[in-house]
């Protein structure tokens, strides 16, 4: 039977126990792991019976040198190895997308060329494509920066009108729900125009 996952959502950076949590389901959770960490806006985290099994984030901590206005990249992805190939990435990966895109900014993500597992998502997905590739400054391998196709940038480069219908379950960060209407002072709850 298929584990069931569950799903929280976070808008600001992890710290202190949580970063901890997270930090131990990679691999190498090194400095630039952290500084990842240090500017996320909005963090997905898996959830098995309560035990963190995926995590992917978005930050404003961009090295690479895309071109794009206000890049917001979709980074920090990991999936514990027991939980791969469920769709946990998946899940994660489209929740990142509609974050960033509500927030306005242009999301990119940047994927080591050898990383099968990523590239093949990536390239038969029709809301990311290709912006351009570069030598990673670590690896010294190739790297791509991939751009949403619903971005404004992209969009409005293609000809197209910088609007795209809205997304079903669309996340919004707490500070952008709606917020109650302000109550009505004495002298103005009624209806004969001033
Ligand atoms: C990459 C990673 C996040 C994928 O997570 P996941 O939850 O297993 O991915 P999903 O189950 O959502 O996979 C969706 C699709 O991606 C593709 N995919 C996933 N893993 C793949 C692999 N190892 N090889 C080829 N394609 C793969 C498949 O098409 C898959 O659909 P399918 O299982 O129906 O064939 C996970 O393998 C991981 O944590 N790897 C180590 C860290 C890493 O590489 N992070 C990404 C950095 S950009």
């Amino acid at each position: 039977m298929l584990p069931i996952i569950e799903y929280s959502l976070s808008y600001s950076a992890p710290t202190g126990a949580e970063r901890d949590a997270l930090s131990a389901l990679t691999l190498t959770p090194d400095a630039r792991w952290h500084e990842r960490m240090d500017h996320a806006r909005f963090v997905v985290t898996a959830l098995h019976e309560g035990t963190r099994v995926g995590v992917g984030i978005v930050h404003t901590s961009v090295t690479a040198p895309t071109m794009v206005p206000s890049p917001m990249e979709l980074g920090g992805m990991f999936v514990h190895p027991a939980y791969r190939r469920l769709g946990i990435r998946q899940h994660m990966a489209e929740a990142r997308l509609t974050y960033a895109l509500s927030m306005g900014g242009t999301p990119i993500t940047v994927i080591d060329n050898r990383n099968q597992a990523s590239w093949g998502y990536y390239e038969r997905s029709a809301r990311w494509t290709p912006e351009r590739e570069y030598t990673g400054y670590v690896t010294g391998l190739p790297m791509t920066i991939w751009v949403s196709t619903e971005s404004s940038w992209y969009r409005t480069a293609m000809g197209l009108n910088p609007l795209v219908p809205a997304q079903p379950n669309t996340v919004l960060p707490h500070d952008a729900s709606p917020q109650r209407p302000l109550a009505l002072g004495p002298d103005q709850d009624n209806a004969v125009p001033a």
